[in-house]
Parts: structure tokens; sequence; C-alpha cells
């Protein structure tokens, strides 16, 4: 594996991968790797002949106020994980790498980017959409792997995607979980014992409406209502929406062939997302 930190070395290493012909799978990440990055780096070997993968944790995706500096960082577990799941070349920029000191161009997703996390973190998927934008631009893979729980930033990814021309195969791979049932996420880790326990109620309320769904309830409040019996001990909702997978506009009753169910919750401070597709 190939550890680079610049564009240029980047560039060159790529060059030599389309002369061949050969297809470039891309995973972004912003590091302190878990399973469901490993899921990712999996598809894109399973795929494609050539894969990157990145680490860089982006500023513009992060709110004046969040966990930027205290964002968990691992470099060296990183590489070793990604070295051994098969990464080809591993891109670490520098923040001054992607944001040089002249930078002043966003990208800036439209309505899919309003409803759920957009509402309570305005600003986050403008972030995500210009160093997606910027990394797919510099890459320029064939196909680039994102993970189902980050449901709504799938949905702005593959919005700009497409609005932009990029031909890219965006591949949304399903969420890994813990044994327990909690989606993996690099922010479990600021989880106390306690609030790991607490965190728990996420993925039961999720799995009660989807056994609901199974056994035919069509009824959007009433699937909400049974979701959110399990969330009263967490320390703040923030929201538990049936939406269009499509349009993220609330679904309507009696549900159709696709919803899903999505959540962002506060546990003591950290912040956690889940989602499950209903179909
Ligand atoms: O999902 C993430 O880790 C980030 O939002 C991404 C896609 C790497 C962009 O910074």
């Amino acid at each position: 594996m190939q550890t680079i930190t610049t564009i240029t070395e980047l560039r060159h290493a790529l060059a030599e991968s389309r002369k061949t012909d050969r297809c470039v799978g891309f995973v972004p990440t912003m590091g302190y790797l878990h399973d469901g990055h490993l899921a990712l780096l999996r598809e894109s070997r399973i795929r494609c002949h050539v894969t990157v993968a990145s680490i860089f944790v982006n500023p513009t995706q992060f709110g004046p106020t969040e966990d930027l500096s205290t964002y968990p960082r691992d470099f060296l577990r990183d590489e070793t994980l990604c070295s051994a799941a098969g990464v080809d070349i591993l891109f670490t920029p520098d923040a001054g790498e992607i944001y040089p000191a002249h930078f002043t161009t966003f990208v800036e997703p439209g309505e899919l980017a309003r409803p759920l996390c957009g509402a309570f973190r305005p600003g986050q998927f403008r972030g995500v959409a210009t160093v997606v934008c910027k990394l797919f631009n510099i890459m320029q893979p064939d196909f680039a792997f994102f993970g189902q729980k980050d449901f709504q930033q799938c949905a702005v990814v593959r919005s700009m995607s497409a609005d932009l021309d990029f031909p890219i195969e965006i591949v949304t791979v399903p969420t890994v979980r813990e044994p327990d049932g909690l989606a993996m996420s690099s922010r479990n880790k600021y989880l106390t014992s306690d609030e790991r326990k607490r965190a728990l109620a996420i993925s039961r309320a999720l799995f009660t409406a989807e056994a609901a769904f199974r056994a035919g309830e069509r009824e959007a409040k009433r699937l909400t209502d049974t979701a959110r019996r399990h969330l009263t001990e967490l320390d703040q909702l923030q929201y538990l929406e049936l939406v269009d997978p499509d349009s993220l506009e609330p679904a309507t009753s009696p549900l159709g062939r696709r919803t899903v169910l999505c959540v962002a919750a506060y546990i003591g401070s950290t912040r956690l997302i889940d989602n499950v597709i209903l179909t």
C-alpha cells in the first residue's frame, strides 16, 4: 500500500491505473476506522481493481461548537487496518492541501440537505458535498462507497454527483452493527460504559418499528410512536422521522413500498444517528 499526502502525487499514482483501464474504487473516511469502514473497503475490493481510501477529518463539515478538535484519530492503527484490508493507495492530506489559503468555493447542496440532520447541523452537508466533490475530482474514481448509517449523506452525495455529472457509481453499503445492535460509528468511542448501554435504545427502537412494519403496520404515526417508547432514556432526541428514501420528505400513511426510519439523539454529549429501511 502507498500512503500519499499530496494531490500531485496521488494523481500521478492513479494515472498509471487509468492507462491500463483499471477500475478505481474510492472509500472516503474521516479515519478512526471500524468494521463499517472495513465493509466499504471490502465492497470496493470486490468491485474494483484498485482501491483508494482517504482519511481526512474535514473541518468544513463541523459546526463551530462541534467536535472537530476532539474527533478521534489514530493514524497508525488506521494505516495498518487499510493495509490489511488490501487498500492500494491511502490518501491522507492535511487541511492545507485540501483547503489552501485562497480557497473560497463551496458546493451548496439543495433540498435533500435541509431536513433531518440538516435542520440540526447547518452547514454540515455543504462541507460534506464540498469535500466529496473535491475528492471525486482528485481521484476520478469509477465507484465510491458510503455507509447506510449516514443515510442523508448518501442521498446528498448521490444527488451532488448526478447534478455535477460525475461519472461515478455511488454505492451504499448496509450499516454494520455491534453484536448487540449499536450501529458502528467512530463517535461511539466518546460513550462512557453507562452511555454505551443507554445508546442501545436507538437500535432497539428502530428494530421494534421494523418488526411492527413486518407484522403489517403501515401507519407512520403508530410506527414512530412504537419506536419513540424506547427512546425515553436518551438525553435529547433530535428527530425520529419516517421519510421517503429518495426525497427525504415525511412519509405519508399508509406507507409505500420503501420508507426509512431515521433517528438522531444525544447520549450525554455524544450525538448518534441511525436508521432502518422499511421495505
Ligand atoms: O462519512 C464521513 O466519514 C464523512 O462525512 C466523509 C464522507 C468522509 C466526508 O468528509
